[in-house]
């Protein structure tokens, strides 16, 4: 790769970043569509996320992934907001407007386009969603926004399932979550789900956990997506696959919400041939030999 006087940067920014897969994601976009453009990681101190925007606004970054803790944090910062982003109430993604950055939310869009890579279909079921965290409530307005029938929004403590269901519902007008605690599972009613695993339980290095333990519940779940990627399988994935169930790792999700920024931020579209090249070289990365 040369670097030259034309060359454009991206980057991410968040604290860590230290084990960022981005700027492979989009090094090795740049490098196979032949664009101009580096992708670094900045480590952010607490405090400076303002700063650190405005400062990249005028050093010309094209764009910038935002990763934890900023997701919010960073809304004041920017110039416009994207009605998705705003909805969620995060953002991930800030695309170089003239007066500044416009902030945007491609996770989502991200599962759902490695949702329909994968062939998994989502309007119209009937979902079980486990967590009610950041991810999960993002999650929720994906289902809401895809017309799905029912979502059981299942989590440890339901408060805050119920205070996240009555938001999505409000917000987008479709009624269609529906808060449950997790213990009461054994409720949810008898017939298959695609279920979303949603919550930080069974995350490296603590893989041998799982958010339900009992079988039982696993034989309600024709098609289990963890958005844990690491590892490439779950404790949850494996539970799904020995009730019969189909199981995939959020890999693919992060593959896609990098697709989404690199598009808005270079007015392209990545073909799906092109992303599925890249997915190799994430995989092989990750040490994951071959897909379920
Ligand atoms: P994220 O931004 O990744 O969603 P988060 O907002 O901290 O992270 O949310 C973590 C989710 O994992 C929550 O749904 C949390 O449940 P609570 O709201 O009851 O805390 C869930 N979670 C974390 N540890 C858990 C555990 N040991 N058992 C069950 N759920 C757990």
């Amino acid at each position: 790769m040369i670097i030259d006087g034309h060359t454009r940067t991206c980057g991410l920014i968040g604290n860590p970043v230290e084990h960022t897969m981005s700027p492979m994601i989009h090094n090795t976009l740049a490098e196979k569509l032949n664009h101009n453009l580096v992708y670094v990681p900045f480590h952010v101190e607490e405090g400076q996320i303002v700063h650190a925007v405005r400062g990249a606004f005028s050093l010309n970054l094209l764009g910038l992934n935002v990763t934890v803790p900023y997701k919010s944090q960073v809304i004041p910062a920017l110039s416009q907001v994207d009605e998705l982003a705003e909805k969620i109430g995060a953002v991930n993604t800030l695309v170089r407007r003239e007066d500044g950055f416009k902030g945007y939310n491609t996770d989502m869009p991200g599962l759902y386009r490695a949702m329909c890579s994968e062939g998994i279909q989502i309007e119209g079921q009937d979902v079980i969603l486990l967590g009610a965290g950041g991810a999960a409530r993002a999650v929720a307005f994906l289902c809401a926004s895809k017309n799905v029938s029912r979502v059981y929004m299942l989590n440890r403590s339901l408060e805050k399932a119920e205070a996240v269901a009555e938001e999505v519902n409000e917000k987008t007008g479709k009624k269609c979550i529906y808060p449950m605690a997790l213990s009461d599972y054994h409720e949810l009613p008898e017939q298959k789900f695609l279920a979303i695993q949603a919550t930080s339980v069974g995350l490296y290095p603590d893989v041998d956990r799982v958010v339900i333990e009992d079988e039982e519940f696993y034989r309600k779940v024709h098609t289990g997506y963890d958005l844990i990627y690491k590892p490439s399988q779950t404790r949850f994935m494996k539970m799904v696959r020995a009730q019969g169930g189909k199981a995939y790792h959020g890999l693919k999700m992060l593959l896609y919400q990098g697709i989404i920024a690199y598009e808005l931020w270079n007015d392209v579209t990545v073909s799906e041939e092109m992303a599925l090249q890249v997915y190799e070289v994430m995989k092989e990365k990750m040490g994951i030999k071959e897909e379920a």
